[in-house]
């Protein structure tokens, strides 16, 4: 590692359910992540929502409902260290809940435009026909009704990015703008499968530039082969310790390949 120090390093942080898992929210592909028995990769989509907008707000609703009832867990939290100790910081989310932007560390909250929530956030409800989009609590939060758009009367969806949809433009450029911005020193991939291609590809490119690329899963991913540093343990009890060691030591003190436990 050319930097050893934290404060001088440039930090990508990618998080994926397993992050919020120890909050209490399931992961979408773990135990759990079925919701009445329906796949959830079946519900999140353009079809399913005009097939039946009912059932796929009841889904969000329930959705909503939990995450505004679960608390951040000292894995977002040492996230919002990373960011007020690390030299340049970028997080990015596939997480549609809040809690990271919820996590305070020494009284300080995650700065938004650190934060890109790659797949949208659960809280917006929007129009796909015009502009319209709201993050006020509605009445379909609390009762089974599919809100409507107040300017073009048909169904507001909820605004996230749904399986077959293109990634909002303009956060894809805040990760790009990053990237080009010079190499990430370390890339840190917590609690997700991996699985779409352009997760893959933004975490590898610090790693290819000579970063390290450190993974946080209990469990192996398609990114694994890649990792300089692999912690196969729970997100929550395994990041406290690393950002603490690196704040304390510097980023040189990365111990080899492949650790198990955090
Ligand atoms: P998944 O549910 O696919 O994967 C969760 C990952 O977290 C798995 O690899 C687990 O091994 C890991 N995990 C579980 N508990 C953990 C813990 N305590 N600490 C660390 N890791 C843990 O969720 P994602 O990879 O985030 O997309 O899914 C990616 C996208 O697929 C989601 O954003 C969503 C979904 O369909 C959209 O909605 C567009």
């Amino acid at each position: 590692m050319a930097d050893p120090k934290l404060s001088d390093a440039r930090v990508l942080v990618i998080t994926g359910a397993g992050i919020s898992a120890e909050s209490g929210i399931a992961t979408f592909r773990g135990p759990g992540g079925y919701w009445r028995k329906m796949d959830p990769a079946k519900l999140a989509t353009e079809a399913a929502f005009r097939s039946d907008p009912a059932l796929v707000w009841e889904w969000y609703r329930e959705r909503r409902e939990q995450i505004r009832g679960a608390c951040p867990n000292a894995a977002h939290i040492a996230v919002v260290e990373l960011a007020a100790t690390a030299g340049d910081f970028l997080l990015v989310t596939q997480n549609v809940d809040d809690l990271h932007l919820r996590a305070k560390w020494n009284g300080r909250a995650l700065a938004p435009e650190l934060c890109v929530q790659i797949h949208g956030d659960i809280f917006v409800t929007r129009c796909s026909r015009c502009d319209y989009r709201t993050t006020k609590r509605l009445h379909a939060d609390d009762a089974a009704s599919v809100p409507v758009c107040p300017r073009c009367e048909i169904a507001l969806r909820p605004g996230v990015v749904w399986f077959g949809e293109s990634l909002p433009p303009n956060e894809v450029q805040r990760v790009e703008a990053f990237l080009d911005g010079g190499r990430a020193d370390v890339t840190i991939v917590i609690g997700t499968t991996a699985l779409f291609g352009y997760i893959v590809e933004w975490a590898v490119r610090g790693r290819r530039a000579g970063g390290e690329l450190v993974e946080i899963n209990p469990e192996e991913t398609p990114l694994s082969p890649h990792a300089t540093r692999a912690i196969r343990g729970a997100a929550a009890a395994a990041l406290p310790g690393l950002v603490a060691e690196w704040s304390h030591s510097g980023l040189g003190s990365s111990p080899s390949r492949h650790s198990v436990g955090g």
